[in-house]
């Protein structure tokens, strides 16, 4: 085969992964929309800014690659978007209505994952080191997602208050208690633009101080004795009103005792700096963790 041909070839699935992100940006929103599970809600909201993250990533491959940013139909992800659409559409009660869209949302990342490893491959074997650094970069985005969905699975499965026996060669070691605090900060992939857990005060302070972010609850969001939901208020994103401060002592005592833990990042996938943030579980975090 000759490299022309391969470097046709690596055109061709870069069209259908432009195509199939773009149909992605809007089934996951409507996802993030669906699901339930406030950490599955989250989980599919940064989704779908990465998401528009990959769209631009694949732009910028068909300029380096000096081709017109063009999809072709992926009937692979349309497929896979009704079947996802379908389940919405069902009516389960609230953790296997999210446990299918997880299924669905699973589906769709094993697409990717195989896309984006053929069109890397490919790429690597032609030489083009901007562009398999770029789909590298997807590809993390699309394996730390697959993970994510995971554990939230289990930890749904988990609620459903079924006991199941353990398999064999499952641990049953957790990253909670001693061994949580030494890992209190980790890196799920190595891109200034990917996601970072972290449950360290000076860590989350730092961040939000360099931002301009003040600690903050949402008004009328607490009940008694109960502050309420926690947030980072940023300059200009004042929520119409709707956030009220509080000093940062008190905002760290509710943010250990409900074990939430900050997921954030540092850089947009533009390399701008990212207000992007959202509060979850420890469990939540923990599981990204161990993947
Ligand atoms: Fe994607």
């Amino acid at each position: 085969m000759t490299s022309e041909t391969l470097k046709k070839l690596l055109v061709e699935e870069l069209r259908d992964l432009y195509d199939a992100e773009k149909q992605l940006v809007k089934a996951t929103a409507k996802m993030a929309k669906a699901a339930k599970n406030p950490e599955l809600k989250q989980a599919f909201q940064y989704h779908n800014e990465q998401t528009r993250g990959q769209v631009e990533r694949l732009e910028q491959m068909f300029e380096v690659l000096g081709k017109k940013a063009r999809g072709k139909s992926c009937k692979g992800t349309k497929g896979l978007v009704e079947e996802g659409q379908q389940v919405m559409e069902e009516e389960f009660e609230d953790e296997a209505y999210d446990l299918a869209i997880i299924g669905a949302g699973q589906r769709v990342e094993h697409y990717e994952i195989a896309a984006y490893n053929s069109a890397r491959s490919m790429a690597v074997q032609l030489g083009m080191k901007e562009v398999a650094g770029l789909l590298q970069e997807s590809l993390t985005e699309e394996n730390q997602t697959e993970k994510l969905l995971t554990q939230l699975s289990k930890t749904l499965l988990k609620q459903t208050g079924l006991s199941r026996p353990a398999e064999a060669g499952e641990s049953t070691k957790t990253t909670s208690g001693a061994g949580a605090k030494k890992q209190a900060s980790r890196t799920v992939s190595r891109q200034d633009n990917s996601a970072h857990f972290t449950t360290d005060h000076d860590e989350i302070r730092q961040w939000a101080e360099e931002r301009g972010g003040k600690p903050a609850y949402i008004r009328g969001s607490g009940g008694m004795g109960d502050i309420g939901m926690l947030r980072l208020d940023f300059p200009g994103f004042s929520g119409k009103g709707s956030l009220e401060p509080i000093d940062w002592a008190t905002w760290f005592r509710k943010f250990d005792d409900e074990k939430l833990a900050l997921l954030y990042q540092n850089k947009t996938s533009h390399g701008d700096k990212s207000n992007f943030n959202r509060l979850v579980s420890r469990e939540m975090a923990s599981g990204a963790f161990r993947a």
